[in-house]
């Protein structure tokens, strides 16, 4: 250590006595020394942080893909190992070979594993594509059940739901057969994890999270709010980031890390990879995961360009070849420059720490207006479609509602069931009554809808639901 990181270094020691220890503490915000680590993981590790990266089970017997492997990283997830349609490929039976040698080659390496995925849209094997309703729930549930238990105590945390919110400005639910069985499929699956694996940190995951101005990201967060409030297991979220020219690294990334953290959870960069690999804002991700004490380690899609999902983008670290690429020696360099550490995962001996966290930003109480507030227009006449997906004793509605030529500033949507018909759930409005007539309010990301524009709510029930009408009053 040079000798002024090394005053540097005293004077962080000197700071953290007395007054100056407690100050610190609560703040939780302790600026740490540079350091000199060589490697991305020991960088990060001084950090009280890891630096991941994916990793394809087929690689593992390349000899030049395994010696960076096991030199830089001290985390891995597998890149499909642990997919539904690979855990699962046929209802039941359960295929663990491939997602194994990834666990026991980081283990054998002293690397920790983060699992990906348990509940996604995405890769799911034939059987399960062709599900629906209860069938699928319960299908969804044991899954996460039985992959979550198998790897008990192997994996220190978890993907538990992946991608399931909608791209562009509804800041609602993706639609998938996973959401249509009702909109608290995510946290039966949160639930489900929780009882199989008590010890891992359970996690959301998703992409086009990284902008706090985008409805996606104001989606995610007050789902998380709100498993928050409601005791919902929910410990981390995962922001994907993969940059690229479509969905661009924001200066604003920071202050979604820091606005998530402040929910109580802790916050991962967690498929990383940016198109041309700019050293400038690789740099950038490093330092902002620096500046949030709850960011809590870093992964790459991937180590070398050939090994990327996006190999033409040129997105890594390391070159095909398997050379250092500038963005690895500013990751390094920022890894080592400085940043805060984060809170203690075990109380201090002497005294405990906050029972949570204090913001190091104060949690914004609505989502940044991407428009300055105006006195908002005159309501529009809005018409509503309910569409039913009935199984027997049980239905999922779909409910659209669409402004007329004038924007609608909120609704509401009455549908009246059947005797005999219960709703069980609903999500994206809020509900009175759940049979005979019912009552649908809009809530606040989707209250207002432009001109011509649709959004969508829906609801689970019981018994028969028949054809549903259903009528809309705009204001
Ligand atoms: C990608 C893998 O990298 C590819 O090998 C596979 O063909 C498709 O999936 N978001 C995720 C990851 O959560 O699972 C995806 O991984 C990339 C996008």
């Amino acid at each position: 250590m040079s000798r002024t990181r090394w005053k540097a270094a005293s004077r962080a020691v000197i700071a953290l006595t007395g007054a100056g220890a407690l100050a610190a503490g609560m703040a939780m915000v302790l600026v740490t020394p540079a350091s000199a680590g060589t490697t991305l993981g020991a960088s990060a590790a001084e950090k009280g942080r890891y630096f991941g990266t994916a990793v394809a089970s087929g690689r593992l017997s390349d000899s030049a893909y395994t010696t960076i492997l096991n030199r830089e990283f001290n985390m891995v997830t597998p890149e499909n190992e642990m997919k539904i349609d690979a855990t699962e490929p046929q209802q039941g039976q359960f295929s663990y070979s491939a997602a194994e040698r990834i666990v026991n080659h980081a283990r054998s390496q002293g690397m920790n594993v983060r699992g990906h995925t348990l509940a996604w849209h995405g890769q799911q094997p034939g059987w399960m594509q062709g599900m629906s309703g209860s069938a699928l729930r319960q299908a969804m549930l044991n899954h996460i059940t039985q992959v979550a238990t198998h790897f008990r105590g192997q994996v220190v945390a978890w993907d538990v739901v992946n991608e399931a919110f909608a791209d562009g400005n509804s800041g609602g639910r993706r639609d998938s057969n996973l959401q249509r069985t009702g909109d608290d499929w995510i946290e039966a699956a949160f639930r489900a994890a929780r009882a199989a694996d008590p010890g891992a940190k359970l996690c959301y995951n998703d992409y086009n999270t990284d902008n706090w101005t985008w409805a996606k990201t104001q989606g995610v967060y007050n789902m998380v709010r709100d498993f928050k409030s409601r005791g919902v297991p929910i410990d981390c979220v995962g922001f994907q980031s993969h940059f690229n020219n479509d969905s661009p690294y924001v200066s604003n990334y920071r202050t979604t890390l820091s606005s998530f953290a402040a929910l109580g959870v802790d916050v991962q960069i967690t498929e990383l990879d940016i198109q041309g690999a700019p050293a400038s804002t690789y740099r950038s991700v490093v330092e902002d995961c620096l500046a949030v004490p709850r960011c809590n380690g870093i992964t790459v899609w991937g180590i070398r360009d050939s090994d990327s999902w996006r190999s033409e983008q040129t997105p890594l670290l390391f070159n095909s070849n398997g050379s250092k690429k500038a963005a690895y020696d500013s990751v390094l360099a920022a890894l080592n420059a400085g940043g805060t550490t984060p809170p203690p995962t075990t109380p201090p001996p002497t005294t405990p720490p906050p029972t949570t966290p204090p913001p190091t930003t104060p949690p914004p109480t609505t989502p940044p207006p991407t428009t300055p507030p105006t006195t908002p227009p005159p309501s529009g006449a809005c018409t509503s479609t309910v569409s039913v997906n009935q199984w027997p004793g049980g239905f999922v509605a779909s409910v659209r509602v669409t402004a007329g030529s004038a924007a609608v500033n909120s609704w509401t949507v009455t549908i009246t069931l059947p005797s005999g018909a219960t709703v069980t759930n609903g999500w994206s409005a809020n509900r009175s009554g759940d049979s005979g007539t019912t009552r649908w309010t809009s809530v606040d990301y989707n209250r207002q809808i432009g001109a011509g524009q649709t959004i969508e709510f829906g609801f689970q029930g019981t018994g028969t639901a028949g054809s549903l009408s259903a009528s809309c009053a705009a204001g």
